[in-house]
């Protein structure tokens, strides 16, 4: 089978591709270091050719809530479109835990938006909502970052390994077309402050972390759960402290 991988080179999307890869399926990736840029039609559709299914993990270069949504509103669109046109028959679309419980954040509201337009298609799309990855906490880090200090919010969270939720994602790819949402995340629930401190340990770094207590709404659900998996969700290992203990001390980059 040929799998397409939208943001195959990004944090979840490079185990997408090599969880697709290992299961013997042959993998196109779709991101601008890969030659294809998707908030344009160019080569796209040539990209396409012979593919069944299209995992996106896409990300916009940055979490402005404008960006965000015209980027994700765009590329959703897009991949239903060319990749109807194309022959595809299926759309997974990677999303996040509690986006629709979050008020007032701009970058969940655009997720929104995302599952929404990618929804609107002929395309079958399953929605996997995950938590944060267990690489989230060094994510923040690196985005906020100023000198030696950075700023990390404080949320409930009950994080993932992006290695397991990838190999989620390529086994809802290459099974037969499914219109559904479902939720996955990591065993334990996690101090992402405390996470962040631990990576930067573990790289040798000296960084300064202090935790951000956002206002309002958006503060209120972050630290009152609205983060957490439902009852039902998929849960996926390792928990973060096996994890750390073999993961790629290079990525992502702080
Ligand atoms: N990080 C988390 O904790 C977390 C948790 C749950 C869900 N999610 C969701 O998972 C998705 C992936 O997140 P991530 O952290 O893996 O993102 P990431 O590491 O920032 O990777 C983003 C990917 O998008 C690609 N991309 C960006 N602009 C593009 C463009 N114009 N055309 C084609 N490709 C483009 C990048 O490749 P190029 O730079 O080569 O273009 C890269 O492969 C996001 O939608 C995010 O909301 C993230």
């Amino acid at each position: 089978m040929r799998i397409a991988v939208a943001g195959g080179t990004g944090t979840a999307g490079r185990y997408v591709v090599g969880a697709t890869k290992a299961a013997g399926h042959e993998v196109v990736v779709l991101s601008r270091a890969a030659g294809v840029d998707l908030t344009g039609d160019d080569g796209l559709e040539e990209a396409l050719a012979g593919v069944e299914a299209i995992v996106d993990a896409t990300s916009p270069p940055s979490t402005r809530a404008s960006t965000a949504q015209s980027f994700f509103e765009d590329v959703a669109a897009r991949l239903q479109r060319v990749g109807h046109r194309s022959g595809v028959q299926r759309l997974v679309v990677l999303s996040i835990v509690g986006i629709d419980r979050v008020p007032g954040f701009g970058y969940y509201a655009a997720k929104v938006r995302q599952e929404a337009v990618a929804r609107d298609g002929p395309l079958s799309v399953t929605t996997v909502r995950a938590t944060q990855f267990h690489e989230f906490a060094a994510q923040v880090v690196a985005q906020t970052r100023k000198g030696s200090f950075a700023v990390v919010p404080v949320m409930r969270s009950q994080p993932v390994a992006a290695r397991a939720l990838g190999e989620v994602l390529a086994d809802v790819a290459t099974r037969p077309p499914q219109d559904a949402m479902f939720e996955v995340a990591g065993p334990r629930e996690e101090d992402i402050v405390a996470l962040a401190r631990t990576v930067i340990r573990s790289r040798g770094r000296r960084i300064m972390v202090s935790p951000l207590h956002l206002p309002g709404a958006t503060g209120r659900a972050f630290r009152d759960g609205a983060l957490l998996p439902d009852a039902g969700a998929r849960i996926v290992g390792p928990a973060y402290s096996d994890w750390l203990a073999t993961a790629d001390s290079a990525w992502p980059p702080l």
